[in-house]
């Protein structure tokens, strides 16, 4: 029954890649979107993926998820190969990613919000549906437990009842990442976890993602703010057009004079770290 398949990638070992992308090409129309990008993502660490607007980056990172397929390359989670596969199954193998509130998440409450979080629930099967009804109780019931204790941990539980539309935009921020989280993801991608959100929101998201790291979550953030990837990330990939730039700890990437050209020398040179 695939409610009880063994995921693919698991939270193990440390030194080799949870996630390898080779080549990976979308054209929207004329534009070039990502054009060869090709790295790895190491098991167990925080990548920052870092680039110019409009550098690629999240639409790597829906192609990474299934949200969208590539026009080529080819990309393995763990061993399997997972090219132009569906997002569910991609998502079943533990890749997650978090999503930006939709219209009608919004209208759902913070608490059902985490219920609704995509997951292989035994309740997807009609045999279970028909024939374990107990089993069907007592998942629910630990779901809640699960979604609570995330609440808790995220500082959302005395919201769990508001609808998510009426959370402030750091608080949707907290939401989408706990959405995330509830599905217990093996490799976590996110897309500007800390965009828009206060100096002191900002720490705090930093300390989670620090967190999932410490429970063997492996992270792949999007992520401009170039204080923060330097306290908690391990490892960043440079996006430019498309094409994957360098990779490397970002104290030799400063160095380097054309990832200075491409991106950091207008971080630096404008002064904000943003
Ligand atoms: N769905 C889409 N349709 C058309 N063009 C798109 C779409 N998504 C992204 N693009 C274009 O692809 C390029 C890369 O965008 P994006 O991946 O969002 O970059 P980044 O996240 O690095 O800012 C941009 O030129 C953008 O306008
Ligand atoms: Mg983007």
């Amino acid at each position: 029954m695939t409610s009880f398949e063994e995921p693919a990638i698991t939270r193990q070992g440390v030194d080799e890649a949870i996630l390898s992308c080779e080549g990976l090409t979308k054209a929207f129309g004329g534009v070039n979107a990502v054009n060869g990008a090709t790295f790895d993502v190491p098991r167990g660490k925080i990548t920052a993926l870092i680039g110019p607007n409009g550098a690629g980056k999240t639409t790597v990172v829906n192609i990474l998820s299934g949200a969208m397929k590539s026009d080529s390359g080819s990309m393995r989670l763990g061993s399997t190969d997972i090219t132009n596969w569906e997002r569910y199954k991609i998502a079943r193998l533990g890749l997650m990613r978090t999503f930006q509130l939709s219209r009608e998440l919004s209208g759902l409450t913070v608490l059902e919000n985490l219920l609704a979080a995509p997951k292989v629930q035994a309740g997807e099967s009609l045999f279970n549906i028909f024939f374990r009804p107990r089993l069907l109780k007592r998942e629910e019931r630990q779901n809640i437990e699960r979604a609570t204790e995330i609440l808790r941990t995220y500082g959302l539980y005395d919201l769990r009842d508001n609808r998510a539309r009426e959370l402030s935009g750091g608080q949707k921020k907290l939401l989408e990442i706990s959405r995330g989280v509830m599905a217990s993801p093996s490799l976590f991608l996110l897309d500007e976890p800390m965009a828009g959100v206060n100096p002191a929101l900002i720490e705090r998201i930093g300390g989670y993602i620090l967190d999932m790291k410490a429970q063997g979550v492996t992270v792949l953030m999007i992520e401009h703010n170039l204080n923060i990837v330097e306290k908690i990330c391990d490892n960043v990939i440079v996006l430019a057009e498309g094409r994957t730039l360098a990779t490397g700890r970002l104290s030799d990437l400063r160095n380097n004079p054309e990832v200075v050209q491409a991106y950091l020398g207008e971080v630096i040179n404008a002064g904000t770290g943003h």
